[in-house]
């Protein structure tokens, strides 16, 4: 069952006279139960399109489209009823627990913070309530008087999917959750995600730059180039047959692959190539890849690729 679908989302922002095209014409649909991963270069518009579906925006950006959730477009709720979903329904753990932690509250009372908001608790009850949470997240309850900069790095990141989890949202955005982190915390962190999304039947949206990690835990990987989705599939195929030319590269710089990087500039969003975004670093160009943008062609194996070599390969449109 569909739970979240986003239909022909763009977000641009302006910055002096320059448009910054950070998401455009985006169509992705997230189910019940799914993990889906998002992954790209930096740059290319994971977060900010993680922050859409939050409607966590600044006020320079120009958002259309539209992220239906249960029959809603949350596009055009109003701030009161976006607020009631924010958290409840659909949760966040923001990239860079450093930034996204106040340093001035006890993890504790930051987990607390939630529960009073939006389950209008007592501090008694709210106490309670985030004693659990963090023991579910493998955070000893004695600890909730500390402030973030007692914390590590593993243990910060608990304290955001602590945050991010304690109203059991049927929807958890994750970005970046292992950046930063050691190989043996990052073990950890993934295996305590994956467990509280599956045991709880949740869906996920994953953006990630770290392809070990969206192969670990992914049923459906979307890549992302240029503020685009250039290829959509289940992690099994996309990871035994990618068929954009984009994630040919970037799969083959797996470490386990022997490191590949991709040769050529990485694409302005304010003035991407004509065409093709990709056509530039792309060693199949063709002269339709110069001049047209593809769509998304089905493959024989079923995943989506938004590449010409799909459609036959014809110069013409
Ligand atoms: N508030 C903003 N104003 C202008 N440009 C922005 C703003 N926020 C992000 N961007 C630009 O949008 C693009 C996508 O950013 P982001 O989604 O953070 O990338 P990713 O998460 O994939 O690394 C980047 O080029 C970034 O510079
Ligand atoms: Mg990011």
């Amino acid at each position: 069952m569909s739970l979240l679908k986003i239909e022909g989302l763009r977000v641009f922002f302006r910055s002096g006279d320059r448009i910054v095209k950070a998401n455009n014409s985006i169509n992705l649909e997230v189910t019940d139960n799914e993990i889906i991963g998002i992954i790209g270069e930096t740059g290319c518009g994971k977060s900010i399109l993680g922050r859409a579906i939050m409607t966590l925006l600044s006020d320079n950006t120009e958002v259309s489209g539209k992220i239906i959730y249960k029959d809603k477009d949350l596009l055009t709720l109003p701030e009161n009823k976006l607020r009631d979903i924010r958290g409840k329904n659909i949760g966040i753990i923001l990239q860079n627990p450093a930034a996204a932690l106040n340093p001035v509250l006890s993890i504790g009372n930051q987990i607390s913070e939630v529960f009073r908001y939006h389950e209008k608790m007592s501090k008694q009850e709210a106490k309670i309530k985030t004693a659990g949470i963090l023991e579910m997240v493998g955070i000893d309850p004695d600890r909730a008087g500390e402030y973030p900069h007692q914390f590590s790095g593993g243990m910060k990141q608990r304290a955001m999917i602590a945050m991010g989890m304690a109203l059991s949202p049927e929807i958890l955005i994750a970005d970046e959750p292992t950046k930063g982190l050691d190989p043996e915390t990052k073990d950890i962190i993934v295996t305590l995600l994956q467990d509280l999304v599956r045991n709880r039947n949740m869906s996920m949206i994953l953006i990630t730059h770290d392809l070990d990690v969206a192969e670990k835990m992914c049923d459906r990987i979307a890549v992302m180039y240029a503020g685009e989705i250039i290829e959509l599939a289940s992690a099994q195929d996309i990871l035994a047959e990618p068929g954009h030319p984009y994630t040919q590269v970037l799969l083959s710089s797996l470490p386990k692959k022997g490191l590949r990087s991709i040769s050529g500039e990485s694409p302005s969003l304010s003035s991407p190539p004509s065409g093709c975004r990709f056509h530039p670093r792309c060693e199949y160009a063709m002269d339709i890849c110069k001049q047209d943008h593809p769509d998304m062609f089905f493959t024989d194996i079923g995943t989506e690729v938004r590449c010409f070599l799909y459609n036959g390969g014809q110069d013409q449109p």
